[in-house]
């Protein structure tokens, strides 16, 4: 059964106008979200298959031992909610796992979530899914139809939360505690730091790929803020600060320019940053004490033979 959408409070935004303040500040930014549109999210998935990018496979095939292990802990029939759309790979090999008897996937993007719901339910038909519109920085509730349910499992996959800087993963993480309820359970993954070149290359791919989807965003800002940036005046900058355990990414203007974008002009001297992504890096040590501020008990990590990915089942 798939439910109509739910629509959270939260779920306005404005491209525009946060891209406008954003910019106007010091130092300038954009937030990473804005990466993800038709374009930014096929060179996403691009991204998740180049050599460079070790997150996604290594944390495949840590899900290959976890999902088993979870299925025998948790049993069938219980209630999974995901904090991102499910049209991973990912999302149809935990529902197969585990099979639950509910799946709430929550996303911002109405279009894409609808899309991914009604593609899941196609492959399940027994799932009942209610798919949920919602900024999951913001606070939001979960259906009854999910509360009610004895056993609750939160799905974040793919280090995702390692976009959030600190205030914002805590803020997230409460509030995923607050709309799951007590006794829930989350399974969330974090990359892990490791050696600096290896991170950088994988945030600079030898294939370019890293590169063109920073870049979409300068493109995404043409065609829909009638910006007009020339897009061979900039290049993509990826670099570890290991003070803050994080790689940065930034736009860097290549010239002195002035760009115009919604009308209003940008001066930008060669060498400039846009500052557009953080991913934070963690170790399992720094990683359960930002569960443990935030509500949530670590009871079991996985991780791959170099230690350079972790998947935490954490407790509420
Ligand atoms: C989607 C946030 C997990 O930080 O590794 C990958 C995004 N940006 N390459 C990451 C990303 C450039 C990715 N996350």
């Amino acid at each position: 059964m798939l439910k109509k959408k739910q629509l959270a409070d939260s779920a306005s935004d404005d491209f525009a106008a946060d891209v406008l303040a954003s910019l106007r500040a010091d130092p300038p930014s954009i937030s990473s979200k804005w990466l993800y549109d038709t374009q930014g999210s096929a060179l996403f998935e691009q991204i998740t298959r180049v050599e460079d990018y070790y997150l996604t496979r290594t944390e495949a095939a840590i899900f290959d031992e976890a999902f088993p292990a979870l299925a025998d802990m948790f049993g069938p029939g219980m209630a999974i909610t995901e904090f991102g759309s499910g049209a991973s790979i990912k999302t149809r090999r935990l529902l197969t796992a585990l099979e639950p008897q509910l799946y709430v996937p929550i996303d911002v993007a109405e279009e894409f979530l609808q899309d991914a719901a009604e593609e899941l339910h196609a492959l399940f038909p027994k799932l009942e899914i209610i798919p949920l519109v919602a900024d999951l920085t913001a606070p939001y509730e979960l259906p009854e139809a999910f509360t009610r349910k004895n056993r609750r499992l939160g799905f974040f996959p793919g280090s995702t939360i390692g976009n959030f800087p600190e205030e914002v993963a805590v803020q997230f993480l409460r509030g995923a505690r607050a709309a799951m309820g007590d006794k829930a359970h989350l399974l969330i993954s974090a990359d892990l730091v490791k050696d600096k070149d290896v991170l950088e290359r994988a945030y600079d791919d030898s294939e370019g790929v890293t590169r063109q989807f920073t870049l979409n965003l300068l493109t995404r800002m043409n065609r829909e803020l009638s910006a007009d940036f020339d897009i061979s005046q900039f290049r993509h900058v990826s670099r570890f600060n290991t003070e803050k355990s994080r790689i940065e990414i930034f736009v860097e203007s290549l010239a002195a320019q002035t760009v115009s974008i919604a009308g209003e002009a940008f001066t930008f001297e060669k060498g400039d940053r846009i500052q557009t992504e953080y991913s934070y890096k963690y170790t399992q040590e720094s990683f359960a004490q930002l569960l443990s501020q935030s509500g949530w008990e670590v009871e079991q990590v996985w991780t791959d033979p170099n230690d350079w990915f972790g998947v935490f089942l954490a407790s509420a």
